[in-house]
């Protein structure tokens, strides 16, 4: 898979992608990562990657012709129709689609090449969305200060569903979410710490029951934190 980053900001993204499963399925070619600096693709002479927002207000809105350029250079075109087979343009906005594991799983699956454009300000020109953006995904219910965090946030959670981009072929199935339930609590040596003991269950070596302890613990911990899980429903507000 190929991951490419469009953004104002280069700089953030450090060493953000140099580090545990990520770094090491670049390492094993599994995944490329590049982040590109949009103003790269400026053409005027002041390289201006912003303006004010037509009809007036607050802010300023990342303009179109950047964008377009970068999309043109990175997938061959800058016709959404047109996209190679596997190619997605994911906007990150808080106006966007939530994101979940279903939809990184759907991206780790379908997805050969993924373009993000990292929003800010108060947006960017619609007309990126219109026409060049194949998803607008937002990571939570919060405004940030721009997409930035949340192209680390999904690159992350992609790239460690991706084919031998974890030790073991198991670790992933047993994420929070991916049986609709939150995780198990795990524990690990020493079985006695401070007087605080691990549960007796996990010590005994009867797999049958530490699989049904680990499931009723997944269940407890879920209606705890995210009854909506389990009902459908919010729990919050
Ligand atoms: N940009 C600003 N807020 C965001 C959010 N919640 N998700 C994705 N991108 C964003």
């Amino acid at each position: 898979m190929k991951i490419d980053v469009l953004t104002i900001f280069p700089e953030f993204f450090g060493q953000v992608f140099d580090f545990g499963i990520i770094r090491r399925a670049k390492l094993a070619g599994i995944v490329e990562i590049n982040v590109h600096d949009i103003r790269e693709y400026a053409t005027d002479k002041h390289k201006m990657v912003d303006d004010r927002p037509f009809g007036g207000g607050d802010g300023m809105v990342l303009k179109p012709e950047p964008i377009f350029a970068a999309i043109e250079n990175l997938t061959g075109t800058c016709d959404r129709d047109a996209y190679p087979a596997g190619t997605r343009v994911v906007l990150l906005s808080p106006q966007g689609k939530p994101f979940k594991q279903a939809m990184a799983k759907e991206f780790a699956d379908d997805a050969t090449h993924i373009v993000m454009i990292c929003g800010r300000y108060e947006g960017v020109d619609e007309r990126v969305n219109d026409l060049l953006v194949t998803d607008e995904v937002s990571i939570g219910d919060y405004v940030l200060s721009g997409g930035e965090p949340a192209a680390i946030v999904i690159a992350d959670s992609i790239v460690r569903l991706l084919p031998n981009a974890l030790g073991s072929d198991t670790s992933a199935a047993n994420d929070s979410f991916s049986g609709g339930l939150l995780d198990c609590p795990h524990y690990t040596r020493p079985a006695d710490f401070r007087g605080y003991t691990v549960p007796e269950v996990l010590l005994n070596g009867n797999h049958a029951e530490i699989e049904k302890w680990r499931f009723e613990k997944a269940l407890e911990k879920t209606r705890q934190n995210r009854i909506d899980l389990l009902t459908g429903e919010n729990g919050e507000m």
